[in-house]
């Protein structure tokens, strides 16, 4: 019997490919203090939040900054990545992503957002699907960064379900992480190598079915 009660997505990576919009900001700003750093470090970079991002990322660089520095470095960047998200359009959502949160909530089931960008809203507005989300937890309603499970308790309590009959959505480590610690079930978005701590892994919510919940 399928005893799941509420869906809660991960939004980078899961129901959007903003990462490239990251590195791209990322990579400008390693630029302009004279370093680069590859796709692959980038990846280390999956669900982590914008001011460890930068600490990882200066720390490739070898580079030291005071905090009041830091602050300024990941607002430029992020007046960069604002301007990229800015011209998302509904065509960039994953393919299948919408179609999975419809059939969801067609049976019944609840649905959350919970991501670490504080940008979310934004993002859901511009590719228009913000009706889809009976709840969004995004990285200003939470201290504690994945794999904390803060952000998904949140969404959980703020459905009114419990975690044992949620589902996690997410295609980072650190997301599966917080999910399991969360108590809830987790289903990877990427390569089942990666991310083997899931319950199941699928390449994208267009392999997704009711009856794999
Ligand atoms: C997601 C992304 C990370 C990003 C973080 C914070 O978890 O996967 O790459 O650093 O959100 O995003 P923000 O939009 O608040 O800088
Ligand atoms: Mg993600």
């Amino acid at each position: 019997m399928n005893t799941i009660e509420a869906c809660i997505f991960d939004l980078d990576g899961v129901i959007v490919d903003t990462a490239v919009y990251h590195y791209k900001a990322w990579k400008r700003l390693a630029n302009e203090l004279g370093f680069d750093f590859t796709e692959e470090d980038n990846e280390k970079l999956k669900g982590v939040s914008r001011m460890a991002s930068l600490n990882l990322i200066l720390g490739w660089g070898g580079v030291t900054k005071t905090d009041a520095e830091k602050e300024e470095l990941a607002t430029r960047k992020n007046d960069w990545y604002v301007d990229m998200i800015n011209k998302m359009t509904p065509g960039e959502v994953l393919p299948g992503a919408k179609e999975f949160v419809e059939l969801c909530k067609s049976d019944g089931i609840k649905t959350a957002l919970g991501s670490a960008s504080k940008n979310s809203m934004t993002i859901l507005e511009k590719v228009d699907i913000t009706h889809l989300f009976d709840v969004v937890i995004d990285g200003n309603k939470v201290s504690k960064a994945k794999p904390d499970p803060e952000v998904f308790l949140k969404g959980a309590e703020a459905l009114g379900i419990e975690p044992q009959y949620c589902v996690v959505f997410e295609d980072a480590i650190a997301g599966i992480e917080a999910a399991k610690a969360g108590g809830m079930k987790a289903i990877g978005i990427g390569d089942p190598k990666v991310l083997h701590e899931a319950d199941l892994v699928v390449s994208g919510l267009n392999e997704m079915t009711l009856d794999k919940l």
